[in-house]
């Protein structure tokens, strides 16, 4: 019996803000995030028997290194789903779309069941905040108007590194997605956008605005503190995001965080 006669749904992982280096000893304000991250890959590997996609938004490696991301992709080869990956801001997209081994991974529209997932890269070179070029927001237009006129597609799912709205936190302003009106205008003309899932500010949020659900992932190793003014580090630990996307535009989401372990962080620090 196929998934969807089964009734089953779209099982997709998502997985964000790894911050991983060269060397995998290195810490990022005392975290190892090396370690962080294969805690929270052994938890995936734990709960998910089933895994169709697995999206990884952004700030896969803290110094753009090759050797990070070839981690990151190794990491992701155990499990039997396809992964990709759209850059964040200490990515380089260059750098990714060059490596051999992960060329299937810089895709940046999957169709799977009656979904489409739309991949947008809002990096901007040596900048915190974000942006969606003329490029990035055609691709997202064409791409939903291509959707709308497809009797297969029904249901969407756009995803990019930065907030698409501004974080709790007043450290936070700024560094979002500077031309967030741009890109809620498109997504606002077509009902069938469904959610839209993003990183970068590392804590959990499930909020929905004109009927579209808005999820960010906490990172894998360090988390923001809401709600605050100054820069500050929440004492959450690390975590993954699950959605379940279903044949009817439900869609089912939680967060998994890494229990029993102490994670510890550098609490003086003023930003990151
Ligand atoms: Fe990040």
């Amino acid at each position: 019996m196929t998934r969807e006669a089964a009734g089953a749904p779209v099982r997709v992982v998502q997985i964000t803000d790894t911050h991983l280096f060269r060397d995998p000893r290195a810490a990022l304000l005392k975290l190892n995030t090396q370690y962080s991250f294969e805690k929270v890959v052994e938890l995936m590997a734990a709960k998910e028997a089933n895994i169709d996609l697995i999206l990884a938004t952004g700030d896969i490696a803290q110094d753009a290194s090759v050797e990070a991301y070839l981690r990151f992709g190794d990491a992701m080869q155990s499990f039997q789903a396809p992964f990709y990956w759209i850059p964040g801001n200490h990515d380089r997209r260059r750098v990714m779309e060059n490596l051999d081994q992960y060329q299937d991974a810089f895709t940046n529209l999957v169709s799977l069941s009656n979904w489409q997932v739309i991949m947008l890269d809002s990096s901007v070179v040596g900048e915190v905040h974000g942006h969606l070029s003329e490029r990035e927001l055609i691709h997202l237009e064409q791409s939903l108007q291509a959707a709308q006129s497809n009797p297969q597609i029904e249901h969407c799912l756009v995803c990019l590194h930065h907030n698409p709205v501004p974080g709790s936190a007043q450290w936070m302003e700024g560094i979002g997605l500077h031309n967030d009106k741009a890109f809620l205008a498109i997504i606002d003309r077509f009902e069938f956008v469904r959610a839209v899932v993003y990183g970068h500010i590392h804590q959990e949020l499930d909020f929905t605005r004109n009927d579209v659900r808005f999820f960010c992932t906490p990172s894998t190793c360090i988390q923001f503190k809401p709600e605050v003014t100054e820069f500050s580090l929440d004492d959450v630990s690390p975590a993954y995001r699950w959605l379940n996307l279903f044949e009817d535009g439900r869609i089912e989401s939680e967060i998994e965080r890494v229990t029993g372990y102490e994670f510890e962080v550098d609490h003086t620090s003023k930003g990151y």
